[in-house]
């Protein structure tokens, strides 16, 4: 499925274009006639996190995109307050990655009326009108959630470490109504519906925070009596919980089998340690793809309706193979 542009939003690129010489928050300056991106980011919450906003900001640096750059500390209401800024300045572009899936129409209608279009990256929004946005670039998040059960359904066996012939797993949630919290949840209760053995017998989130992870992980440890597998939403979280696992005497990736999302150079760390056993990669590098949908969109070309990042998974050895070039 392919997206035009109207006019219309081709002529911004000119009022867009005044609008950034005028200055604004985070923006650099660049050409008169590059274009501005309103980029309102989720916040800071992992190490996925970082490496993505690197990547947004050293793109449009390269490319000669105006960038205005916020920082939604995980609240939707910023992100909200954010993107009504960037309509008033007149961008040529909005770009930005939901918090949550739910509860956009209303701003999204906003830029509509304003004739700023809207790039959704990294995560979706869950709304009924497809014509509030131009395209949306990002993971498979559903996929990545069946690769990690898919895994487990594989090593069953061994993350059977007590051979009781029940496998227990806890999971970390990512933050709750972002879409890769509730896909990744939902891509992993279908796989490991494969083998009856494995139940999740606690699930609660941990915000994709480290910090989050290791609590809920400190409390799961004192209520389920016994634990075989963690599965983490991200590598943050997991490595939290591989905090708690060591200070209550256990060892992590051993005693608790640990599979987590994300691939960046902590998580792929501790994989090469053998203290997590496997990562589903989730790529952070949007930049290129970001800038290059922006350029196109704002110049009234077609642009896919959906943009998939391609991705891998690691196991111990893979991880110790790829660590040394590992950019994030
Ligand atoms: O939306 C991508 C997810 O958000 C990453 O997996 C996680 O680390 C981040 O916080």
């Amino acid at each position: 499925m392919i997206r035009r542009v109207s006019a219309a939003a081709v002529g911004a690129v000119l009022v867009g274009s005044l609008a950034a010489c005028g200055g604004g928050d985070s923006s650099d300056a660049s050409d008169d006639d590059s274009i501005t991106m309103g980029f309102a980011q989720v916040g800071a919450e992992s190490g996925w996190r970082t490496a993505n906003t690197k990547s947004i900001k050293d793109t449009a640096k390269q490319e000669g995109v105006t960038l205005k750059f916020s920082d939604a500390q995980q609240k939707q209401e910023n992100q909200i307050k954010a993107i009504r800024s960037y309509i008033q300045q007149k961008v040529d572009v909005i770009a930005f990655s939901p918090v949550v899936e739910t509860g956009w129409d209303t701003v999204l209608q906003e830029a509509k009326r304003a004739k700023i279009p809207v790039i959704l990256t990294d995560r979706s929004v869950d709304s009924d009108d497809t014509s509030l946005y131009e395209t949306f670039l990002g993971s498979d998040f559903v996929l990545e959630g069946e690769k990690a059960g898919d895994w487990l359904v594989e090593n069953a066996d061994a993350a059977d470490t007590d051979t009781n012939g029940s496998i227990n797993v806890v999971q970390l949630e990512g933050t709750t109504g972002a879409a890769p919290a509730i896909d990744r949840a939902d891509g992993f209760k279908e796989k490991i519906g494969a083998d009856p053995r494995i139940e999740v017998t606690a699930s609660q989130t941990g915000d994709f925070t480290r910090d989050g992870g290791k609590k809920v992980m400190e409390s799961f440890l004192k209520s389920q009596p016994d634990i075989d597998v963690v599965y983490a939403h991200n590598d943050d979280m997991g490595l939290g919980a591989i905090e708690a696992i060591e200070a209550a005497g256990k060892k992590p990736g051993t005693d608790i089998k640990i599979i987590t999302v994300d691939a960046v150079k902590d998580g792929m760390t501790a994989l090469s340690q053998g203290k997590i056993n496997f990562i589903v990669e989730c790529n952070p590098l949007l930049g290129p793809q970001l800038m290059d949908l922006a350029q196109k969109v704002v110049a009234g070309e077609e642009v896919p309706e959906r943009v998939v990042t391609e991705e891998t998974t690691f196991d111990q050895e893979q991880a110790k193979a790829a660590l040394p070039d590992r950019q994030y």
